[in-house]
């Protein structure tokens, strides 16, 4: 122990006495929060993680030269004091703190560190820039709302340790510099020095391995993984980011989807007391596109799609005929009581949010006590209308905006991300409740435009359901899979499914993504040769452990869930990270030629 510190020895937190402890004794140690001078008595604000603790300087109870160090002491310099815990006086009770009937009475000190003027308020209600808060961010994680989501941050992993532990899952761990698997974003790479020319890549998961650990005969595997994704940055992404990982031998969908809800269970319980009715709703991907516009549905409200493709496949407005005609959708939300909330200007700055969906308008119509009004009132009769707004569901005093499109994608895209800013504008999403559910039956391919080709919609290891395997070849846009993703109040927290475990049907899968023999098994040869020796069928899940903890802890930013995030285009502000390296290392790893 170094000398600074010999004698002393922390008794306790700030936060954590109580009524048993008052008379006794304590050492605290922690950073000064604030302090106030009355001249002849010196009140110090103590916080440590757990809370504030008010320490008392009493000039006529020490020695003078101690009470001038006291009136030095200023915000976050660092502190050791032993003193005596005391009640306040009744009418110094501060009751919104924990800690607030008490105070301690200093009796010995030591300023361990000194602090400069910190460029941040540590305290909970801060309105600074983002940047600057990144920037000094060991300084923001003094914070307690940040200590707290921390703190929660850990419980979370340590109640989902415990319940897969429980469970007979074995935490093993899988390497980070390894080669490039597929999960739809661009790989990190990192230049091999001995390998000139050669590069690993860090894993976007652990899934290749996950699956070989089934293969070896792990039959229950979990780890808490850091996972990799070149891809752009959103509210709820970040290029190095945590999985719950896991995955399962022997089992089909029902068993995995029925461990993760009793996991669920556990830890809704735990964190937040909150009990989750087992079992989860589950909806079909078909049905969740259908009725809500979204493949993740946030189903804490109503504002249900209605389809009025075939009330107005022949009418005399051309924009819904049309769409109809060229094998796409006439779909429409109602809005309740919403005739008299939008007005023209409104709806033209909805009819703009559509279209950043890809849509070509907004159509609406405001049944009004007075009668209805609609952009489209001319082209369609009155009996088209009221069976319209049947359909819909839509009363006097309820709006219906619709949208028409030759693709269902975009029609789904579009209405789906209006009923969700919809929702949020009228107030309608309820943040103390917890709407989890399971969406299956996902394709198992997506078309890629830009590829021109089919790719695989969660990753190429996912099987295929068993009825759909003769359209493999011939039509794969129908094939589904045997996929299941997990949806919290409209976030996919997690996703997962059971796998191909057969060299034959992985090969036509590979096939099917356009990938030749040859390809397929440079690539992925490792996992095909292994799939030679006695592969158990096994399937699994990932979760996003920053998203999980994002919603726990009721934030919408996953930087205030990690300890030191990167920024937008995924830079970190505190390291500056990437940065350039020396010419040296460059050269030593082959990706700058000596100079002749
Ligand atoms: P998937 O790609 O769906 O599946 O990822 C699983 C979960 O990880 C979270 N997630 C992210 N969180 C933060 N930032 C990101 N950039 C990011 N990308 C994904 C999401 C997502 O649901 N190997 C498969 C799982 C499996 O099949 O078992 C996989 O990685 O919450
Ligand atoms: P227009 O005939 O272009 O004046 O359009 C009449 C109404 O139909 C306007 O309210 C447009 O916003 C709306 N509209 C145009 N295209 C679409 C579409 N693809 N889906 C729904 N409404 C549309």
């Amino acid at each position: 122990m170094s000398e600074l510190m010999s004698g002393w020895k922390r008794t306790c937190y700030c936060a954590e006495p109580s009524e048993k402890d008052v008379g006794s004794k304590l050492v605290l140690m922690g950073w000064v929060q604030s302090w106030r001078n009355l001249g002849a008595l010196i009140f110090i604000g103590l916080r440590d993680r757990t809370g504030i603790m008010q320490l008392v300087f009493d000039q006529s109870k020490m020695p003078p030269e101690d009470f001038v160090r006291a009136a030095g002491v200023r915000s976050e310099y660092v502190l050791a004091v032993k003193g005596t815990l005391t009640n306040r006086k009744p009418d110094m009770v501060n009751r919104s703190m924990k800690t607030g009937a008490y105070e301690v009475l200093v009796e010995e000190f030591k300023v361990l560190s000194k602090s400069e003027t910190p460029p941040i308020y540590i305290e909970d209600d801060l309105h600074v820039n983002e940047l600057v808060r990144l920037k000094y961010r060991y300084l923001d994680l003094r914070r307690p709302v940040m200590q707290r989501i921390l703190i929660i941050r850990h419980k979370i992993a340590q109640c989902t340790r415990d319940f897969f532990a429980r469970n007979g899952f074995l935490e093993i761990e899988t390497p980070m510099l390894t080669k490039s698997t597929p999960e739809g974003a661009r790989d990190y790479l990192v230049p091999s020095r001995v390998h000139p020319g050669k590069f690993y890549a860090l894993p976007q998961s652990p899934q290749l391995f996950k699956q070989l650990l089934m293969l070896s005969g792990f039959d229950r595997y979990m780890q808490i993984a850091r996972c990799f994704r070149d891809e752009d940055l959103r509210a709820d992404r970040q290029p190095d980011f945590t999985q719950i990982d896991l995955e399962m031998s022997f089992v089909d969908e029902e068993d995995v989807m029925g461990i993760n809800e009793e996991f669920l269970r556990y830890l809704f319980k735990e964190i937040l007391g909150v009990e989750v009715k087992l079992p989860l709703r589950r909806i079909e991907y078909k049905e969740a596109m259908e009725r809500y516009g979204s493949d993740k549905p946030d189903t804490r409200f109503g504002m249900e799609l209605a389809d009025i493709s075939d009330l107005v496949a022949d009418c005399g407005f051309n924009v819904f005929a049309q769409a109809v005609r060229a094998g796409g959708s006439v779909r429409c939300i109602c809005v309740q009581g919403g005739a008299e909330k939008f007005t023209r200007r409104e709806i033209d700055a909805l009819s703009d949010f559509v279209k950043t969906y890809g849509a070509k308008g907004l159509a609406w119509l405001n049944a009004k006590p007075e009668g209805n009004q609609s952009s489209f009132a001319k082209f369609i009769s009155e009996e088209l209308t009221a069976a319209i707004m049947e359909r819909a569901g839509a009363v006097k005093g309820d709006s219906i905006f619709i949208v028409a499109d030759s693709s269902d994608d975009v029609v789904f895209a579009s209405l789906g991300a209006l009923r969700l800013m919809l929702a949020e504008k009228l107030d309608l999403l309820d943040s103390s409740r917890y709407e989890l559910l399971w969406v299956t039956h996902f394709p198992l391919f997506e078309w890629s435009a830009e590829d021109q080709r089919f790719v695989a919609k969660h990753h190429p290891f996912t099987s295929p359901r068993d009825e759909d395997l003769p359209l493999l070849e011939t039509d794969p846009g129908k094939v589904r899979a045997k996929a299941y993703d997990i949806v919290l109040n409209g976030n996919e927290i997690g996703g997962g499914s059971i796998r191909i475990h057969s060299q034959e049907l992985q090969e036509r899968m590979f096939k099917a993504l356009g990938f030749t023999r040859e390809a397929a098994w440079n690539r992925f040869g490792f996992l095909l040769e292994a799939f030679k020796y006695g592969t158990p069928p096994h399937g699994g899940l990932a979760y996003g452990l920053d998203r999980l903890v994002m919603l726990l802890c009721g934030t919408d930013n996953i930087r205030d869930v990690i300890a030191f995030p990167k920024v937008q285009n995924a830079s970190c502000p505190l390291t500056n990270a990437p940065s350039p390296v020396d010419e040296k290392q460059l050269r030593e790893l082959h990706l700058m030629h000596e100079e002749k």
